[in-house]
């Protein structure tokens, strides 16, 4: 037996040898399946040429159709925050069209800081409506793995280190797409939690670890919004590529949860013919050098039977019944961004936007026309594009400043100084390319650079009456293919806040950043602390509508801020493999290591920067720092507003509950501030006597509600007793395990207001 198939054997028995797990899962039937009939007649018509060839990519972001038998080419759009430019059939390199300037949406960490469904769904509207405009099928998107690193470089694009957030959102967004006749492509599927080495790594993680934390995003999105694409991803999981893994393609996605649609590799992520094709994958991109001839010889040579290529030609074609190609003479008639687009970036950018601290200094006051130093790089830089992978060739971007000056403009004095020198894209750099000299040398110029601009930075501060801020990573600090090597604010920002801090108290820091950054300089040294994300083609008018008090801030985080890296589970227990970086897919990939399928950390491989050890196993985020109590400088769900809010009054519907019921948590919610306002009720579920370990609480609904001043409001909501259930490793199997908990209901996961205890039975 050959080590692969081998392995194969082993996972099947170790993770899936109990068909019985299935008995108590949610049925769930795709409407994809209602094409089969028809599809069977297509697919009889099919040579087998025909056939292979729709299992790959036909340029960098189609795959072919047949066009004999009127079946369209399958067009795909990158990526999660706006229909990216057209780009040339077989490059990176853009065509350069005049009409393909799309509407740059708030990126992935700040749609999930509004905390909607609803938001997420006409976010996912927005990019299916700009999709469809430029004759596109499926978007690429939405990217939903978990955060698990503070550092990690995609963290801005993915949503939350939460699973129950995370799948809110993922299905909003599908169902927002694929209302509106467009298909999603869930990425990436599964466990692509860092950007170093990438293309190498094999996570090494449990089976409930997976099935708690990692998975539920993906799964709520296949049952609940039926969606009808899936990208695997780059790393392998448990020694296996995840284009080519049985046990997450065939197993879990299709046989378990009962996904009809397509999976596409992620780009230059497929690795062999036979084990990919059979394993689940669908379509080899950008290219076929798997999936092109060498699997027509292997079908002509008998390794592959055409069983399995009908099987992954009618789960194509599923798709394609179910999303209408735009007619060529339709596609590409106007501009893509459009005007009904841009307002929903602009509500998710105001929804999404997080006040960390405020001693009173928010909202501005511009009754005496102050003079205000604006001052950071933040303020004037585009977000849109600026890293390595998709960026959005936006039609408009409103920056900080320009926001500021629409808003303010005639009621303030603006003064604005650079303050310090950014990081900017440097690909030899990022890939180590680059010689230590020529770094060293352009760090020194750096440094002199910063010091001019520091100082001029400092005179502005001087003039103004108060200083804002606006600092923070941007698109080269945070960008795929590459994990941050610390969160410091780059450039010395701390450094300049100090000096800041020396000649004017009265500063306000906005953040503009898509991940978490260390805070311990910044936080004591400004009297509001404003998170603002990469917000999309608006956000500058939304961060200005929130300083001035147009609008009450009501973000909230999607993240724990810690108070600092070391602090976080990977770091903390050293399981991030920080080895040597190894390249990128961008950069050709390293030669295949062979891998431990155990799960088990046994210490050999602890820097082998091919190997991600999830041993912090369930605590990832809040349920790290909550379980083993360690301070952190925000927690996850944070976020003030310019009201106050009171909770009181927490009931629930019954004292003890079976286990098919449904618990109904109501409390009562008062605005009595003066101002209107969201607030984000959340319900979180500790776990009093247990029969299995559980971290300390985990969020199981929240509530995004609106309210004028002197409002107040009956919350309730449902949390099904099934949601509680953990993944049994010995019986494969979710089950219960009912006990007393305590519901807990409060502003964050560090604030919480009021409890009550119930009973499962
Ligand atoms: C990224 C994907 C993206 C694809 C096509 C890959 O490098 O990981 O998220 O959709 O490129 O641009």
């Amino acid at each position: 037996m050959s080590y692969r198939l081998l392995t194969a054997v082993i996972l099947t028995f170790l993770f899936f040898g109990c068909i019985q797990q299935s008995k108590k899962e949610k049925s769930f039937t795709s409407s994809l399946l209602q094409y089969d009939a028809e599809i069977d007649g297509l697919i009889k018509q099919m040579n087998l040429e025909e056939k292979v060839n729709m299992l790959h990519g036909n340029t960098m972001f189609s795959s072919a159709g047949v066009e004999r038998l009127g079946i369209a080419d399958m067009k795909y759009a990158d990526g999660p925050f706006g229909i990216r430019e057209e780009l040339q059939p077989h490059s990176w390199a853009p065509l350069g069209w005049t009409n393909d300037s799309a509407t740059f949406f708030p990126t992935g960490s700040a749609l999930a800081a509004t905390w909607s469904p609803e938001i997420a769904y006409k976010f996912g509207t927005g990019m299916a409506r700009e999709a469809r405009i430029r004759g596109k099928d499926m978007i690429l998107g939405p990217a939903i793995n978990i955060q698990r690193i503070p550092t990690g470089g995609r963290t801005y694009e993915y949503l939350s280190e939460d699973p129950y957030l995370s799948s809110r959102l993922s299905v909003g967004y599908s169902h927002g797409v694929q209302d509106n006749d467009a298909a999603v492509c869930l990425k990436h599927f599964a466990l692509n939690n860092q950007e170093n080495n990438r293309g190498t790594v094999d996570v090494i993680v449990d089976e409930r670890t997976m099935r708690e934390i990692y998975l539920p995003p993906f799964k709520a999105a296949v049952q609940e919004a039926d969606a009808y694409g899936v990208m695997s991803a780059y790393n392998k999981v448990n020694g296996w590529w995840c284009a080519e893994n049985d046990m997450l393609l065939n197993k879990i996605l299709r046989d378990e949860w009962g996904f009809a649609g397509l999976v596409v590799s992620d780009w230059g992520g497929t690795h062999s013919t036979v084990e990919s094709v059979e394993h689940g994958l669908n379509v080899e991109m950008p290219e076929g050098t798997y999936l092109g001839q060498a699997l027509l010889d292997s079908v002509k040579a008998g390794a592959v039977s055409e069983d399995v290529i009908n099987q992954r030609v009618l789960e194509i074609l599923r798709v394609r019944k179910a999303i209408k190609p735009v007619p060529e003479d339709e596609a590409n008639q106007i501009m893509t961004s459009q005007p009904a687009q841009q307002k929903i970036a602009y509500e998710v950018a105001t929804k999404s936007i997080v006040l960390l601290k405020n001693d009173g200094i928010l909202p501005i006051k511009t009754e005496n026309k102050p003079v205000i130093a604006v001052i950071g790089d933040n303020a004037v830089r585009g977000m849109a594009t600026g890293g390595i992978g998709a960026g959005v060739k936006t039609l408009y971007e409103v920056s900080p400043l320009e926001g500021l000056k629409s808003r303010i403009g005639d009621q303030a004095e603006l003064i604005y100084a650079q303050g310090y020198v950014p990081v900017l894209l440097d690909y030899a750099r990022i890939f180590g390319n680059k010689p230590q000299e020529e770094v060293d040398k352009e760090e020194r110029e750096k440094a002199i650079l910063n010091k001019k601009l520091n100082a001029e930075a400092v005179a502005v501060a001087k003039k103004a009456e108060m200083v804002l801020f606006i600092g923070g990573d941007n698109r080269a600090v945070e960008t795929e293919a590459n994990d941050r090597e610390n969160i410091f604010l780059p450039s010395d920002q701390d450094g300049l806040i100090q000096k800041i801090a020396a000649v004017n108290p009265n500063i306000i820091t906005v953040l503009v950043s898509g991940a978490p950054n260390d805070l311990n300089v910044v936080q004591p040294n400004s009297k509001a602390l404003v998170l603002s994300w990469f917000n999309g083609s608006e956000g500058g008018n939304a961060l200005a509508d929130i300083l001035v008090g147009n609008i009450s801030p009501s973000g909230r985080l999607p993240f724990t801020l810690p108070k600092k890296l070391e602090d976080s589970p990977a770091y903390a227990l050293d399981n991030y493999p920080r080895g040597q970086k190894k390249g990128d897919v961008f950069v050709g990939l390293v030669e295949e290591t062979d891998s431990d399928i155990t799960g088990e950390n046994t210490g050999d491989n602890k820097n082998d920067p091919n190997k991600g050890y999830y041993s912090e196993d369930m605590l990832v985020g809040y349920r790290w720092f909550d379980t083993k109590q360690i301070p952190v400088m925000y927690p996850f769900g944070h976020g003030l507003t310019y009201s106050i809010f009171e909770y009181s009054a927490l009931n629930t519907d019954q004292e003890e509950y079976g286990a098919d019921d449904k618990i109904t948590v109501s409390f009562n919610l008062k605005n009595s501030g003066s101002v209107a306002a969201d607030e984000v009720p959340q319900v979180y579920i500790h776990r009093i006597n247990p029969s299995v370990e559980w971290p300390f609480k985990e969020l199981k609904a929240f509530s995004r509600t609106a309210l004028n001043q002197g409002e107040a409001k009956t919350i309730s909501l449902e949390i099904p007793v099934q949601s509680l259930r953990y993944w049994n490793e010995e019986t494969h199997s979710w089950e219960d395990d009912l006990c007393d908990i305590e519901l807990l209901v409060g502003a964050s996961a560090g604030d919480i207001k009021l409890t009550k205890k119930v009973s499962l039975k």
